[in-house]
């Protein structure tokens, strides 16, 4: 296999992975150059309200967290999943330090998670690619836990259209750092349960895909 391809990232690699990462996501994410405020814009496009609960699939230690409780106030709910304890770990003091009461955390599969609850918004937090594999099962599984008139997001990084050229080399990056496939299409499964309203910034690098369910 060519070092090109992408490599494997089923579930116990990537949880393996993401606690060798945890400490130093930050300064991964500073690599990107993600625009200032992208995660915040990203998710307004979720159109959540005060008291809305939001199901955050692979959530790390939880950047997500401030721009979610912007929109839904200390009388909302967020529940955030991801593989990896030691992000989790890395979350959980986050929420004490904050007080964020209404945040619950859980060291979970996507795949197999089974909600107690329906959500009014399912943000896929930067994941999407790192799970590449069963993406499209992931999604179809939690579509059934959107409640009708909320949404599912999808908001990840891309290559810019006119650098797609590189994507091999950049496959290589991310073998080594965030894992997945970055050939994937998560609109195509999105696309599936209704129309997809999109967003992006800095040449559609930074992108998010939105489905209301009717
Ligand atoms: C690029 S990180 C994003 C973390 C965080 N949302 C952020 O924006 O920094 C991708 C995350 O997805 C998690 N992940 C990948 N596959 C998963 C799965 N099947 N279930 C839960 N989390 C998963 C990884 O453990 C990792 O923490």
């Amino acid at each position: 296999m060519s070092n090109t391809a992408f490599i494997r990232n089923d579930p116990a690699f990537v949880a393996q992975r993401y606690n060798e990462l945890a400490p130093r996501m930050e300064a991964l994410e500073r690599r990107i150059r993600m625009p200032e405020g992208f995660r915040g814009r990203a998710i307004a496009k979720m159109r959540l309200s005060r008291g809305d609960r939001v199901l955050v699939l692979g959530c790390g230690a939880g950047p997500e967290i401030p721009d979610i409780l912007d929109n839904i106030g200390s009388e909302g709910a967020i529940d955030g999943l991801d593989l990896s304890s030691a992000s989790i770990e890395r979350g959980k003091a986050k929420c004490l330090a904050h007080g964020w009461g209404n945040v619950r955390l859980h060291v979970a599969d996507a795949g197999k998670f089974v909600p107690q609850t329906t959500y009014h918004g399912v943000l896929f937090a930067f994941s999407c690619i790192a799970m590449s594999a069963q993406h499209e099962h992931v999604m179809r599984h939690m579509w059934q836990y959107v409640a009708p008139g909320g949404c599912m997001t999808v908001m990840d990084s891309r290559m810019p259209w006119f650098l797609r050229w590189a994507r091999p080399l950049a496959q290589v990056y991310v073998n080594r750092t965030y894992l997945g496939d970055m050939r994937i299409r998560p609109k195509d499964c999105l696309s599936t349960f209704g129309r997809v309203e999109d967003y992006s910034e800095k040449w559609d690098s930074f992108y998010a895909h939105t489905v209301f369910k009717q």
